[in-house]
């Protein structure tokens, strides 16, 4: 595979863009340093990069891409949308559409409001919980990776240049399935604390209740209990990972899988809460999310069509047998070569990500790094294991067979030394204080 007109593009996408592209999880410190991989089209499971590799794909547009590149039907419903304009001066009937359509499959939601990335509606979320309760302090799970771009979060990782002290100091952390962390919140900040933050779940299910016992206990502390479902959202199930727990959230942040790639992410929750953004109320206004681009309406238009073909066809089933088909795969190969508690997949089905070890079993950049290198050379582009619902049975076996050959290095290379098989630098973690 050669990768010389990506390696000839790679300088000035970094003198152009800071980052070298627009989210870090995209950026050049997360692959193999001599294979950048600028993208030029995708279709179903399959992208091809400028220099015509082709890959198949398990990165999925950052978890958007549900269904697959390029999705016929969710296409020709933005385009059928585009040529009777995007974006006018009063709202839309297809706003309203969509609306009434979200709120149909989100059946604990009463209100909702469109935006266009997940931080936008996270961070809508946190400052109607701070209007609503009239407190500053959030508490959100610290071991889940990422809620906002904005300060509230940002403040909280070791990234936080530019964002001032006392904003740092009101966002505590608790941990995922120990209630006890945030019984400690709670007694330590009385009545300073506006709502709990987490996703519904990560790696590991809720146990012992953990999510409804996590929203009495905000609810008995005058907290409001939030949900970032930007990753759960239309994968867990239809209805969210909310609908899979059977449990209800005051505030729900989606986004991602919403409009299969299209920009388009919402707010959405209890009605007394999601008004005080609106114009019926006498309460103090908020300013909630006001957005030139929130309602798009294209990108409405797809999501219309992404929801559509969600209630019509089997795609969560799909995500989930076709991420099993594909750990067990994986699993097996790794296991016969000696590597299982190496290399594994974990996680949900539906959305799963795979371990890199290193020789004392510890998650290891490097070996990660290897693994992304020989695993690209062999045409997979395979950041994490997010299958989408085009990814056919032929597609998982493919995978799997590339995947037991790079294991092969992967082995050699924990026998022999990673120097011996790394080529260039290891990737490196996005939250980090200095680009060393
Ligand atoms: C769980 C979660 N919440 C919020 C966000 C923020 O979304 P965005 O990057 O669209 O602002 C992300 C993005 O990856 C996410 O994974």
């Amino acid at each position: 595979m050669k990768f010389d007109e990506s390696l000839k593009i790679q300088k000035s996408f970094n003198d152009l863009i800071p980052g070298g592209c627009h989210t870090y999880a995209k950026g050049d410190d997360q692959y193999p340093q001599f294979m950048p991989v600028y993208i030029a089209r995708g279709k179903g499971s399959h992208v091809w990069d400028v220099d015509g590799n082709d890959y198949i794909e398990y990165g999925m547009g950052l978890r958007t891409v549900t269904l697959g590149h390029a999705f016929g039907p969710v296409v020709e419903a933005a385009h059928r949308q585009m040529l009777l304009g995007n974006n006018f001066v009063r709202p839309a009937r297809i706003e309203l559409e969509c609306a009434e359509k979200f709120l149909s499959i989100i059946d604990g939601a009463e209100m909702v409001k469109f935006c266009k990335d997940g931080s936008d509606a996270t961070s809508g979320a946190v400052k109607l919980a701070r209007a609503f309760t009239g407190r500053d302090m959030v508490a959100i799970c610290g071991d889940h990776p990422f809620f906002s771009v904005d300060d509230w979060f940002i403040g909280s990782t070791v990234i936080s240049a530019g964002i001032p002290q006392c904003v740092k100091d009101l966002t505590v952390k608790f941990h995922y399935n120990d209630l006890g962390s945030v019984k400690g919140l709670f007694e330590k900040y009385p009545g300073k604390i506006a709502c709990v933050i987490l996703e519904a779940e990560k790696y590991d299910p809720p146990q012992n209740n953990f999510l409804h016992e996590l929203k009495c206990l905000a609810h008995a502390n005058g907290a409001l209990f939030v949900l970032d479902e930007m990753i759960t959202g239309f994968r867990w199930h239809l209805g969210g990972a909310q609908k899979k727990y059977g449990v209800v959230p005051d505030l729900s942040a989606f986004g991602k899988a919403l409009a299969n790639g299209f920009a388009l992410s919402a707010l959405a929750g209890r009605r007394d809460i999601m008004e005080r953004g609106g114009l019926h109320h006498d309460q103090e206004r908020v300013f909630l999310m006001s957005t030139t681009h929130g309602a798009e309406n294209h990108a409405l238009a797809a999501a219309l069509a992404t929801l559509t073909y969600y209630q019509d066809h089997p795609v969560i089933e799909t995500l989930y047998a076709q991420g099993r088909k594909l750990a067990d795969g994986v699993n097996r190969a790794s296991r016969e070569l000696g590597l299982e508690e190496y290399v594994s997949i974990v996680g949900p089905d539906c959305c799963s990500v795979y371990t890199t070890r290193d020789r004392d079993k510890k998650p290891s950049q490097p070996f990660r790094t290897l693994f992304l290198q020989e695993t690209m050379k062999r045409g997979l582009l395979m950041p994490s294991s997010i299958v989408s619902y085009a990814h056919s049975d032929e597609d998982i076996a493919t995978t799997v067979e590339r995947i037991a050959e790079a294991l092969v290095v992967y082995k050699k290379a924990l026998d022999e030394g990673i120097e011996k098989h790394l080529i260039g630098k290891p990737v490196r973690p996005v939250y980090r204080k200095y680009n060393d």
